[in-house]
């Protein structure tokens, strides 16, 4: 049996990189009966980044609900929010004081973020791949599917491990960062040199997995590409047709070697509309669904409360072995 652990934030919107980098992902895994599999909104992370507490509210519902509507099974999978375990803030507590202020300097979202949000570099922002680590190591976790950028956080996670694994004994699981071949970093429709982020302020550069089918289309029309007329898979040169390339791969199950063969000869206007039209399909269901259970909060809280008592059940083991091994009365 493998444990599988992932999150998402629950802020902006869900997007179509978000989709295919993880939350794909994850409803591939939980169909495994040797997967025990656990999915968070990491809704503690959010506040690193000030947040409008209505906006921040519906956002949580929204992300809630569309993880159930993507296809996470709450009868497979374990789907609660974060903030609703009050072990995870517990861990982070106790692992900050295994983990070293340089190190959390170097983290490149870090640098990222305190540059985007000068304003307001909290505690929590720097800290956030503590919290991170305690997500993961609480329920002791072999892989976390993630996209590209979390990589590094996965990295940190396994030093704190390690860290407490070496003065304590074997207290954490190790666990080992999941990224797909093709998706793991899903570009902006619009500079395909840069990541297709939630947070991106032109609405056309990503697409939202609640995006309707004539936007989602208008979108894809107007990607950035390039100039020269030829189908090729090269993320370095030609990133805009790679990117759309790895899209209709993902959203069609195929590789990328059979996406560039039944693709090459098309004119890029046609390459556009097909890879539109896979994703319009693609979604679709997924906002019928989001429709109908954003309208069934009862529901939504049910699924949630058992989940965050699943979860915590599990946390609280872990959260122990620790405080005990510290030297904590438990
Ligand atoms: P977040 O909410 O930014 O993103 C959720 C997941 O989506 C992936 N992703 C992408 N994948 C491909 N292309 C893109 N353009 C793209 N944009 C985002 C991310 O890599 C991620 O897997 N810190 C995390 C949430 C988190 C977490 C955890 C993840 C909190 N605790 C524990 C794993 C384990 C975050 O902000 O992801």
């Amino acid at each position: 049996m493998k444990t599988i652990y992932s999150a998402i934030q629950p802020s902006g919107i869900m997007t179509l990189g978000n989709y295919i980098g993880a939350v794909n992902n994850w409803r591939a895994m939980q169909s495994d009966e040797d997967n025990k599999c656990i999915f968070a909104l990491a809704d503690l992370h959010t506040i690193t980044v000030r947040q409008n507490p209505l906006e921040f509210n519906k956002n949580c519902w929204s992300f809630y609900a569309l993880l159930l509507a993507v296809g996470l099974d709450v009868k497979k999978s374990v789907v609660y929010l974060q903030s609703h375990v009050a072990q995870h803030s517990e861990l982070a507590w106790l692992l900050n004081c295994y983990t070293y202020v340089g190190e959390m300097n170097r983290m490149t979202q870090f640098k990222d973020k305190s540059a985007k949000h000068a304003d307001n570099i909290n505690m929590g922002l720097m800290d956030y791949p503590v919290l991170m680590a305690a997500d993961i190591l609480l329920y002791d976790t072999d892989l976390v599917p993630v996209g590209y950028d979390q990589l590094q956080h996965i990295e940190i996670t396994r030093d704190i491990a390690l860290r407490v694994n070496n003065l304590y004994g074997d207290i954490f699981k190790v666990p080992e960062g999941f990224i797909p071949k093709v998706g793991a970093k899903i570009m902006s429709l619009q500079d395909p040199t840069s990541k297709m982020s939630k947070s991106d302020p032109n609405p056309n550069a990503v697409i939202s997995c609640l995006d309707a089918p004539e936007v989602i289309m208008k979108k894809f029309k107007r990607a950035v590409t390039d100039s020269d007329a030829t189908i090729a898979y090269d993320p370095e040169n030609k990133a805009g047709i790679s990117n759309l390339l790895g899209i209709l791969a993902v959203v069609e199950g195929k590789t990328i070697e059979q996406t560039v063969a039944e693709c090459s000869g098309m004119r890029y206007g046609d390459l556009k509309v097909r890879v539109g039209e896979s994703v319009i399909e693609t979604l679709r269901p997924f906002r019928e669904e989001y429709e109908r259970l954003i309208n069934s909060k009862d529901y939504l809280i049910a699924c949630a409360k058992e989940g965050a008592q699943k979860a915590a059940e599990i946390a609280e083991k872990t959260l122990k072995r620790f405080k005990s091994a510290i030297g904590y009365i438990i």
